[in-house]
């Protein structure tokens, strides 16, 4: 579904990407792990097409991607939910869901309550909270209102930019039993993240990152077991 090879990048004249490549194939949920500064968003950036790889290949279904639009790449059925969230403080909790369906406009109002409901179905907790303005959510409600307005867009996979940053454990075990129950319904998801064991748990495969290229590929059970896996992601 996604195939990435030899992907470079820079920001200036530092050299961040050396050369990713990567796989995920549909329906699986793949992980891309690493410490702090070895590229994990700046891959997903290159992907989503908010920062134009200065080499190397980024296909999705089979058509070339690499350096298109981000809205060009959303349309094509590809979502993000960025690591700083990006809720809009003062927009209420249900505009700010509207806004994912940008991409898909022509919903008639009935076509566009379905899909909220869909959405909020994952996310019962945020029903009540639909006419509170974004700034009032706690760290966890933020989280899954930035992965509700990416669902809202009906995208085949999903970008998620380490979900568990900065919430309790135990917010976290629940956020990735939701990403499970998305995957399960047939999202495809590439999650980036830190928190490597609660990633490694929910996956089908995995990619260790280092100083801007993969250092460590292999199944599941090869991460849980791989003694690089666990010096590289500080298991
Ligand atoms: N906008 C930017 N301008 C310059 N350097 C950046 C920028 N964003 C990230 N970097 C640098 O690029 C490297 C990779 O960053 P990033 O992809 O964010 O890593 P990760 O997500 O794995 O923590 C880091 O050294 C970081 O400091
Ligand atoms: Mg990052």
């Amino acid at each position: 579904m996604l195939k990435v090879e030899g992907l470079h990048a820079h920001y200036e004249l530092s050299h961040v990407l050396q050369g990713v490549s990567l796989e995920v194939n549909e329906g699986e949920t793949v992980c891309l792990l690493g410490r702090n500064g070895v590229g994990k968003t700046t891959t997903l950036k290159c992907i989503m097409g908010i920062l134009a790889p200065s080499e190397g290949r980024v296909q999705y279904r089979g058509q070339d991607i690499a350096g298109l639009p981000l809205h060009k790449i959303s349309r094509l059925g590809i979502a993000y939910v960025p690591e700083t969230r990006r809720i809009f403080g003062r927009l209420s909790v249900r505009e700010n869901l509207e806004m994912g369906l940008n991409n898909t406009a022509g919903l008639n109002a009935t076509q566009r309550q379905r899909r909220l409901d869909e959405v909020l179905g994952y996310f019962p907790e945020l029903v009540p909270l639909l006419k509170n303005p974004g700034l009032k959510l706690s760290g966890g409600q933020q989280q899954m209102l930035a992965i509700g307005r990416a669902l809202m867009s009906h995208a085949d996979l999903l970008l998620i930019d380490e979900p568990s940053e900065g919430l309790a454990p135990i917010l976290v075990q629940h956020l990735m039993q939701i990403i499970e129950d998305i995957n399960r319904d047939g999202r495809t998801v590439l999650l980036v993240e830190q928190n490597a064991r609660m990633a490694i748990r929910i996956s089908n495969r995995g990619y260790v990152l280092e100083r801007g290229s993969v250092c460590f590929a292999g199944s599941k059970s090869e991460m849980e077991t791989s003694p690089e896996v666990r010096e590289r992601c500080g298991l």
